[in-house]
Formats: C-alpha cells, structure tokens, sequence
C-alpha cells in the first residue's frame, strides 16, 4: 500500500477475525514502531504483548468496574457509561491481541516517543490488514504497580499506550475529519 494512502485511509478498527496475528510480524511491527523519531535518541519505549483471551476478558471486566466506580474522577467519560455498563461490551472489542506501550521517565521525551511509535506501529499494521486502536479506557488497569509487576514492567515506565488489535473484519472508509485550524497561513 502506497505510504499517503496508508496515511488517508487508516481508522480505529473494533471487529477483528479469529485469525492469530503470528509473533514474527507483531516483532516486525514493534520494530517498524521502533524506527520513529525519539528525543535525544534515547529510545525509551517497552513492550507488552497480551494474547491469552481469557486475560484480556479480565482486564476488560477489571478495566469497567474501575471506570464505573470511580467515574466522578473521569468527566470526559460519562458519555460511556451506558457502555460500561453493558456486560457484553469488552473495552478491547474481543481482540485476541493486546500491544502495551510503556515509557520510560527517565527520559523527557517519553510520551512523544511512544506516541510517534504507536502511530507508527497502526499505519504499519493497517498496510498489513491488521486493525488496531487505541484503548484509553485501559489506562488505569495496565499502570498499576500490580499490573506491571506481573508483566515484568519496571516502575520507572509508565503507561502510554494500550492498542487493541486483530485482522480486521471490516474495511472502514477513510476517516472525515474538520477543516484543520490554522492560526497563521
Ligand atoms: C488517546 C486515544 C484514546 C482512545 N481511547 C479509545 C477507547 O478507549 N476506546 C475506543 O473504542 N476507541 C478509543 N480511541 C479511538 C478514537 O475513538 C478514534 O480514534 C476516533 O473516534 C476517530 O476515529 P478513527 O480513528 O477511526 O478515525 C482512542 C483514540 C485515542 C487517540
């Protein structure tokens, strides 16, 4: 797929097949995401890789109870809650794959570096026909010291992004977005 195309058509992606993405291309993928631009060249990125069904299903479930009772802490939230509540909504919408990017703080830079490198990773994946999307509802669950503990994440590393991802079921036409302000032509 040509690069501007990838650009142009690429969306968050929520209905995935039963396929198995294998780990040589969620390698690749990591590495494509590797290759994006990084403050001081300092490469503060971590990786976790999720594919046990029945462990995403839990932490989807942890996830929602979290948000639920804590939801006064979240405004931006409340239009989700009639979604939160629904007991077959899954925040990672049933992937078989989840793709954790941690930062390390040591470095200034770190939520710019991991951000690039998860876009990175999405146009990488979209070439492919794997879908994915950002999961900010995860946020809590997966920086607990906890969470990181049992996936063997330092403390200095924090959360920055949970994608969801599969081989996608449906081809979405290419997103509409505002006429982009800007400030001085
Ligand atoms: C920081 C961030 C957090 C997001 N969190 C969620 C989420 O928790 N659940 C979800 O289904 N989509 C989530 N999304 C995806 C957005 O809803 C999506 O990008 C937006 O609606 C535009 O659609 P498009 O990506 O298909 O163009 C998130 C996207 C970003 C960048």
């Amino acid at each position: 797929m040509d690069i501007l195309e990838c650009i142009n058509s690429k969306r968050s992606i929520r209905a995935y097949t039963d396929e198995i993405i294998s780990e040589e291309t969620l390698t690749n993928l990591i590495e494509l995401g590797t290759k994006s631009s990084t403050g001081s060249g300092l490469e503060p990125w971590g990786f976790v890789i999720i594919r046990d069904k029945d462990e995403i299903n839990s932490l989807s479930e942890m996830s929602k109870k979290y948000l639920l009772d804590n939801l006064e802490r979240y405004p931006y939230l409340h239009q989700y809650e009639d979604w939160l509540k629904n007991p077959k909504y899954s925040i990672f919408n049933h992937a078989n794959t989840l793709l954790i990017i941690y930062g390390n703080t040591e470095s200034h830079w770190y939520v710019y570096d991991c951000t690039l490198a998860a876009g990175n990773i999405m146009l990488a994946a979209h070439s492919m026909g794997i879908g994915t999307c950002w999961i900010g509802f995860a946020e809590h669950t997966l920086n607990t010291k906890e969470f990181k503990e049992k996936y063997g994440v330092p403390e200095k590393y924090q959360l920055v992004c949970p994608m969801s991802m599969g081989y996608m079921k449906t081809k979405l036409t290419a997103p509409e977005r505002k006429k982009p302000i800007i400030f001085h032509p």
